[in-house]
Order: structure tokens, then C-alpha cells, then sequence
């Protein structure tokens, strides 16, 4: 069988190992959190931002982050119906009800038309993606935000590294998280990191995320249902060496894209997604659609690519669909991407010659 060209996977080099070697044998006892305030320090100084607490993954940083800005039942929270099902469900666990609202066809982040056509008395946040790495609108979302007072969380899960008019994801929004799972652009296996400039926040998602512990009354005291989401340390210290290369992590992404887009960019039955004026994509998955009318079925495509080893996903199904939540709005652009969309191999061990494999391929079936 031909060489397996993977959909996702990361770059590890000495620095990886040296650092968890180090966490292995010296993050215990009086140091025992050592790489985590490491990697904490390090996402604060790359990002600019005042807090960052690192959590088991970011799922569960979501969550904290819902809870500490007081969603609860009876409360809208706007979130996008394209994304991971991690956006919906960290809203849905405070009892808030998530409100679907539809995609940009040209960036598959959060429509700012359709945040403010969704707005109504109940509404209490905003919760966006950016998403495979591009960047939401961020000028227009928060604008929204201000003028109806709501509460925003930036699922900034895959985007590590990108740049909105020259600010880095997840630290517009009162709260921003990061996802370090295994198939992200920075990795630790699971991980994940939840960050703020607000002080307060801070201090509650800290003590939420220690399981409430405050030892007021006694040693172990605690005051409040809380949640054990706080990073092992030997997680952190991957985490740690990621951080520290994100700059070159997100290069190897981004010639993975143009190596994409330079062969695919003038295929007419197809778009590449691309970043938006004045934005850095950190590339995560590099993305097309299919056109309406391309005759070739998506999922035969997909399939034919497993057949030859290429590993290439479909795009998520609208969460909104889903048995467990009720849907307002129809989403057309969602649903078109959940029927036509391929995010395409970017594993950080993709080449050009891999690339150019995908793309004839693809090319030879359209
Ligand atoms: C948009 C989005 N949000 C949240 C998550 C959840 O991240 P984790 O797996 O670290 O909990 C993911 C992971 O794939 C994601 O893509």
C-alpha cells in the first residue's frame, strides 16, 4: 500500500523529549508543577494576555469559561453550527441553551449578520470559532457584544497562532481557549489552556478548577462544587516545547497550504478556503468545498482517498442536527459544508510530493 499520508499529526523534536524527560524526572515534589506554570507563563508572554490557567483539554476549559461568566439555564448563548460538538456541549453543561447560528461561506468562522438576526431578550453571550485556524470577525463581534452587553468565549481550539488585524486569537472575548489535543497544531495528547485579561475571571476559573478548594474551614475545605481540570505536569511540559515553536509550527502549516492552493486555487468545481484580508490562518486543517453542481460525490472522494491511503475528513455534520439540541435557524452555508467540505492532510510530516499526490488525485475524480 501506498505511504499513508496522514490528516493530522505533530512535529516533535529534541525539545519535546528533553522537556518531558525533565518532567519525568523532576516534576515531583516541591516542583511538581513546574512545566505547567512554565507553559502557562509561556502562553501568557506569546499571547499578551494576563492569565492563563492550563486544563485537561479544552472542552473542559470551555466549560470553566461558561461558568465563570454565569451561563445558566434560561440564558441564549449564540454559538456557530459548524464546529466540533465541544463548542455546544460546554454550553449545554451549565443548563444555557446554545442558539445555532450560520457560517461565512468564504472563512467557515461565525456570520456577525446572523449573530445579531439571533439576538434576543434571553441572550447572554457570544461563543465563536475560529475555525480550522481562520479568524471570526472579530471587530464586528465585538462591536455586537458591546452594544447589546453580552459575554463572549472565543473556542479558539484550533487557531493557535492566528492573527486578526494583528491580534492573536482567544484574547478579544472576555475568555479564550486552546485545544492541545493530538491532532492540533500544537500538541501535548490531550490538553488544553484557558486564557484572560479579566483578574476576577481568573480567580474564580482558578478556584472552579481546583475543585473548589479554598481550606477556609480546614485543610481540603471547599466552599463550592468545583471540577478537577487542572493539566498533569508531564502533559504541560509537551505542551511547553510546542508553545515555544509555535511560530515555526505555524509556518510548516502554512507552505502545507500553499502547496495546496498553488494546484488547486483555479479548479472550478471548487474553493479553497483561504485567510482574509489583514489576518495570519494558522492553516490548522487547510479546507475546500466542493461546488454545488460538481457531479463527483463528496464521500466517494473520501472514500477513494482512504483506498490510497490519504487521510482527509469531511466537515462536521451542523450541530444543530443533533438529537440533543433544538434548532432555530436553517444555516444553509453549514449545511453546505457538512455535505461538500474536505479539510485535506496537513500532518506536520506532509510533503510537497504528498500534496501534489492528494491534489491529482482529487483533480483526476472531479
Ligand atoms: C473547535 C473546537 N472546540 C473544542 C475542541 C475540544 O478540544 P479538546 O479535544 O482539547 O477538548 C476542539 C477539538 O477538536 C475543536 O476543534
Amino acid at each position: 500500500m501506498r505511504k499513508k499520508i496522514s490528516f493530522a499529526g505533530p512535529w516533535i523534536t529534541q525539545r519535546e523529549i528533553d522537556y518531558a524527560v525533565d518532567a519525568v524526572k523532576n516534576g515531583w515534589y516541591e516542583t511538581y508543577d513546574l512545566h505547567t506554570k512554565r507553559l502557562e507563563k509561556a502562553v501568557c508572554d506569546y499571547l499578551g494576555v494576563k492569565h492563563a490557567i492550563a486544563t485537561h483539554c479544552c472542552t473542559v476549559a470551555l466549560h470553566l469559561g461558561c461558568e465563570v461568566l454565569d451561563f445558566k439555564e434560561g440564558d441564549e448563548i449564540i454559538c456557530t453550527d459548524f464546529s466540533w460538538v465541544a463548542t455546544a456541549h460546554a454550553i449545554a453543561y451549565t443548563g444555557a441553551t446554545p442558539v445555532f447560528v450560520d457560517v461565512e461561506p468564504d472563512s467557515w468562522c461565525i456570520s456577525a449578520d446572523a449573530i445579531r438576526k439571533a439576538i434576543t431578550k434571553k441572550t447572554k453571550g457570544i461563543m465563536l470559532v475560529h475555525s480550522f485556524g481562520q479568524l471570526a470577525d472579530m471587530d464586528q463581534i465585538m462591536a455586537i457584544a458591546r452594544e447589546h452587553d453580552l459575554r463572549v468565549i472565543e473556542d479558539a481550539a484550533p487557531s493557535l497562532g492566528a492573527i486578526y488585524h494583528g491580534q492573536k486569537t482567544g484574547t478579544f472575548g472576555d475568555i479564550g481557549c486552546f485545544s492541545f489535543q493530538g491532532a492540533k497544531i500544537a500538541v501535548s495528547g490531550e490538553g488544553g489552556v484557558l486564557v484572560t485579561n479579566n483578574s476576577p475571571l481568573f480567580e474564580r476559573a482558578k478556584l472552579l478548577s481546583s475543585m473548589g478548594r479554598t481550606d477556609s474551614q480546614a485543610v481540603f475545605w471547599s466552599d463550592e462544587l468545583g471540577w478537577q481540570y487542572t493539566i498533569g505536569n508531564l502533559s504541560a511540559a509537551l505542551a511547553l516545547a510546542q508553545v515555544e515553536r509555535i511560530e515555526e509550527l505555524v509556518q510548516r502549516k502554512r507552505d502545507i497550504f500553499s502547496w495546496y492552493d498553488s494546484r488547486l486555487r483555479d479548479c472550478p468545481q471548487l474553493t479553497v478556503i483561504r485567510e482574509k484580508p489583514n489576518c495570519r490562518s494558522n492553516y490548522a486543517y487547510p479546507s475546500i468545498l466542493l461546488s454545488e453542481n460538481t457531479r463527483t460525490r463528496r464521500d466517494d472522494i473520501l472514500k477513494t482517498f482512504r483506498e490510497l491511503n490519504i487521510h482527509a475528513r469531511p466537515g462536521f455534520p451542523q450541530m444543530s442536527r443533533f438529537p440533543m439540541y433544538v434548532q432555530r435557524f436553517q444555516n444553509p452555508h453549514a449545511a453546505a459544508i457538512a455535505q461538500r467540505g474536505i479539510s485535506l492532510p496537513s500532518a506536520a510530516n506532509t510533503t510537497e510530493e504528498d500534496a501534489a499526490f492528494v491534489c491529482e488525485t482529487l483533480k483526476a475524480l472531479l
